[in-house]
């Protein structure tokens, strides 16, 4: 299995055969596992505002919800903003979620031609690295980035997901200079995650933008087995019958009532 991350979101060339996990740990792949972990039925990722309103008039009344952001900040006429602490399943269950954002919902659009494309995050990290090794293609990991630029939150994110997959240590994992970098970044966050969110531009920007609680919420290692698929334009949930990759067991997310995921 060969291992390789995009360390600057530009469009791969041909990506047919491989697994991809896109990764936009702040915020946007933390809502969709989130929201999905927390029973809604599917998440419309569009680039544009325009494009998610177009798509809401198609879905009977009631039945969808609009979320994302720009700037960080909930948009004007939508229901939900881009914290995965507003996608509990009170609001969501049940429901379809369009979700447009500055970078993370572009980035699957990006990836679309790839073998399956998974959403990842820290809430799932296990759960995806156990669907790779299961798919057993070589894997191309996709950190959404800050606007074109390297961010360095998701290619820890992405560090991590190499790392688990390694320590399975039953086949032969080959890495490119760019996977084995983010995998020695992960060794330098692995104790203290929120460390990197903090020296990250956009973790900056978020706590200036009053999102301080979201880091730490967006922190949290192995929380659910989903692991979200993007296909035809929709992403949908995978619920894995077994123990994620090395973790110990899996912590249901909990509602706001305190039942966990499943209950
Ligand atoms: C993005 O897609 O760029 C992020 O999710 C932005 C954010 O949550 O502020």
């Amino acid at each position: 299995m060969h291992i390789d991350i995009q360390l600057i979101p530009v469009t791969p060339a041909t990506i047919s055969s491989t697994s991809v996990v896109v990764i936009d740990i702040l915020r946007a792949t933390s809502v969709i596992v989130h929201a999905i972990s927390q029973g809604a039925l599917e998440v419309i990722p569009v680039p544009t505002v325009e494009e998610a309103f177009q798509f809401a008039k198609k879905f009977p009344r009631g039945t969808t919800l609009l979320g994302g952001e720009r700037g960080s900040k909930k948009i004007e006429g939508f229901d939900l903003g881009n914290s995965p602490r507003e996608y509990f399943a009170e609001k969501v269950k049940g429901k379809r979620l369009i979700l447009t954002t500055t970078n993370g919902t572009k980035a699957f659009h990006s990836v679309s031609s790839g073998r399956e494309v998974a959403a990842g995050s820290f809430f799932n990290i296990g759960a995806v690295g156990r669907r790779c090794l299961d798919l057993g293609q070589d894997l191309l990991i996709f950190p959404s980035g800050d606007e074109g630029r390297f961010s360095l939150e998701d290619t820890v994110c992405g560090g991590m997901l190499i790392d688990r997959i390694l320590t399975e240590g039953k086949r032969l994992v080959t890495l490119t200079d760019a996977s084995q970098s983010a995998h020695v970044l992960y060794q330098r966050f692995k104790e203290n995650l929120i460390e990197s969110f903090r020296l990250s531009t956009h973790g900056r920007d978020l706590i200036e933008r009053g999102f301080e609680e979201d880091l730490a919420y967006c922190a949290q290692v192995d929380i659910t087995n989903i692991v979200p698929v993007f296909r035809e334009g929709v992403i949908r949930g995978h619920l894995l019958p077994f123990l994620s990759l090395g973790s110990t067991g899996v912590t249901p997310v909990a509602t706001r009532e305190g039942k966990g995921e499943g209950e």
